[in-house]
């Protein structure tokens, strides 16, 4: 009886256009396709039941995490608490593939694109990877990969399980070399083993920054095969700013230079900080105000207590999470966090560097007055996360006088 319906399934995903044959040599079929056809709502008791019968420690126990973040609101970092256990596939932003084909370097046709749109494909390729169909990203890959090939993988060295085996044959593993190493090193990605490595890692984690509300990510939050958990990493906007200012530098460019001048230029853009600290402070208070969707699947992280006590921390994420504690999570932690590593070099994304020195050293780092105007747009978001205001040039650069305010934030058990 059970194998029959177990043949319905697999024919149906067939059917559904799920690549099957790239499925079936993983022992996890019914597991992979289950999300899948239960979407259709006809098969969901079938699936119930092929889940529950077949359920290896693997399906059973296996973790979807998605590090929700903006962009330099130190989520390299927070990412690295992931990537460096072994039993977690890693990956850096593959959204940004999505908003590449969405668009070109043209801002007039981002404005134009109709954002519905480009969250659902986000939407989609979210939940195609954690189930690790790594096919589905090539639709948005440029140029096009060949042979399930492809040289264009987004920040593919920031992925431990990229930069090693099967991934990347290199006689040493990889992982704990710099970035830029690997990405050379290891040159183009088949997503046919990318695809067998994310199977052969118990759990999942994706860091992103380029959806702006968790509400945005509510149906598949709302999804219970894909069993999905919400690390919310926020950072006081006004840090958020100056680390943009330090690297993006051709977007701020006037902002650059009202900072070094003093003068405010016409042409300086408040939209940007201002939509991020509205998106910061949405999405908290969605976690604040505790929906159905979100119980036991959200917890909201500042990144200045990650650099704080970054194993305290990251403790706090996994026990949350429901994950074990892995030494060599806490051997990486204790290596970049102490000063040692900060000679690594200056690679622009590099995690590597003195955390608890750099989550305030913004505050030598910008003018009083742009720290002002910050205040003035995001004043809301700042006291929802407990970060203090400044009043004046003394306070701002007193350095032992935090502006972080001792809060806890319980994760929505
Ligand atoms: C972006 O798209 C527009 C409209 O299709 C096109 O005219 C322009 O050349 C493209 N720019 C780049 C950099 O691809
Ligand atoms: C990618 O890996 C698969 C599985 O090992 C192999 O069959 C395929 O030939 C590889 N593709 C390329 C382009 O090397
Ligand atoms: C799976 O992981 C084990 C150990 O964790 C490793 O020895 C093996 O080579 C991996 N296989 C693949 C296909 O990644
Ligand atoms: C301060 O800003 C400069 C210029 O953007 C940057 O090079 C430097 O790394 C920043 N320092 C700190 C401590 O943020
Ligand atoms: C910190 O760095 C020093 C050398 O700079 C090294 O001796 C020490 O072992 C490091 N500590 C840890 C915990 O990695
Ligand atoms: C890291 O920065 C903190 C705060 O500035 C400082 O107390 C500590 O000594 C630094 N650690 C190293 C190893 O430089
Ligand atoms: C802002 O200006 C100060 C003083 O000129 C400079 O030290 C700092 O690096 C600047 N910050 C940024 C982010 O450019
Ligand atoms: C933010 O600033 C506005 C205008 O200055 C003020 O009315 C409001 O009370 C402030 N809100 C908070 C939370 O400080
Ligand atoms: C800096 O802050 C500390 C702690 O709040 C305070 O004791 C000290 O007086 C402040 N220094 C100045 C120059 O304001």
């Amino acid at each position: 009886m059970e194998c029959s319906w177990k043949t319905v399934l697999l024919l149906v995903c067939a059917s559904l256009g799920i690549q099957y044959t790239a499925i079936r040599s993983y022992s996890t079929t019914s597991f992979q396709c289950c999300p899948k056809c239960s979407e259709t709502g006809v098969f969901e008791l079938l699936c119930e039941d092929t889940w529950n019968s077949h359920g290896t420690f693997q399906q059973q126990t296996r973790k979807h995490i998605i590090i929700f973040a903006t962009t330099r609101s130190g989520s390299s970092f927070t990412g690295q608490l992931f990537n460096q256990h072994p039993d977690i596939f890693y990956l850096f932003e593959p959204l940004y593939h999505v908003q590449q084909a969405f668009t070109n370097s043209s801002a007039k046709l981002k404005n134009l694109l109709d954002r519905r749109a480009l969250l659902g494909a986000y939407r989609d390729l979210l939940h195609n990877l954690f189930d690790c169909d790594f096919y589905f990203l090539e639709n948005y890959i440029k140029p096009v990969p060949k042979n399930h090939e492809t040289s264009s993988f987004f920040r593919r060295g920031a992925s431990s399980a990229l930069c090693s085996h099967p991934v990347c044959d290199v006689s040493q593993d990889l992982h704990d070399v710099e970035e830029h190493v690997c990405a050379k090193k290891c040159k183009s990605v088949n997503l046919t083993l990318a695809a067998k490595a994310c199977h052969n890692r118990s759990h999942m984690a994706i860091k992103i920054v380029r959806v702006p509300e968790i509400q945005d990510l509510r149906t598949l939050l709302e999804d219970p095969r894909l069993n999905l958990k919400i690390v919310h990493l926020v950072r006081d906007p006004r840090a958020i700013l100056t680390s943009r200012i330090g690297t993006f530098t051709d977007q701020f460019r006037a902002w650059k230079i009202w900072n070094a001048t003093r003068r405010k230029p016409h042409n300086v853009d408040l939209s940007q900080i201002t939509t991020t600290c509205r998106d910061i402070s949405n999405s908290a208070e969605t976690g604040f105000s505790r929906p159905s969707w979100l119980k036991g699947r959200y917890m909201l992280v500042r990144y200045e207590d990650v650099a704080k006590e970054p194993v305290k921390k990251a403790k706090e994420v996994y026990n949350f999470i429901g994950l074990d504690w892995d030494d060599k999570v806490q051997r990486w932690v204790l290596q970049n966090t102490n000063g040692s590593a900060a000679s690594i070099g200056n690679y622009k994304y590099t995690t590597s560097r003195n955390s608890t020195a750099t989550a305030e050293s913004w505050r030598l780092n910008l003018s009083f007055d742009i720290v002002q105007t910050v205040q003035a747009l995001c004043n809301s978001t700042l006291s929802q996360l407990g970060y203090k205001l400044v009043g004046s040039v003394v306070e701002l650069r007193n350095i032992s006088h935090s502006l972080v305010e001792p809060r806890t934030f319980l994760p929505f058990l």
